[in-house]
């Protein structure tokens, strides 16, 4: 699904669980987070370097959580889904310190 092809507030569909409560659980809060950070960015609250944050730090835990399931599947992607998550950490990262 390309970013343009989401519509706002991304309603969670079943069809994007795992089958993995751990993940589908941070899956899920994600969206949900995402979406309030969008709700009071439309409403022209001043949280964003605090949402930012809190994302931030969310994505680190989810990242390693999501590793830390592959390594232990024995996931053969595994170097290519890690490279994406340092490739999207950095990104949110490049945007707190604007
Ligand atoms: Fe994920």
């Amino acid at each position: 699904m390309r970013p343009s092809e989401i519509s706002l507030p991304i309603q969670w569909s079943d069809d994007w669980n795992l089958g993995i409560e751990e993940i589908d659980k941070q899956h899920r809060s994600l969206i949900e987070h995402f979406n309030d950070m969008k709700r009071r960015q439309q409403s022209g609250a001043d949280s964003f370097n605090g949402d930012l944050l809190f994302m931030q730090n969310y994505i680190k835990t989810h990242f390693q959580t999501e590793e830390r399931y592959m390594k232990e599947i024995g996931f053969p992607e595994l170097e290519s889904h890690v490279n994406e998550h340092n490739f999207l950490r950095d990104r949110v990262s490049e945007m707190a310190i604007r």
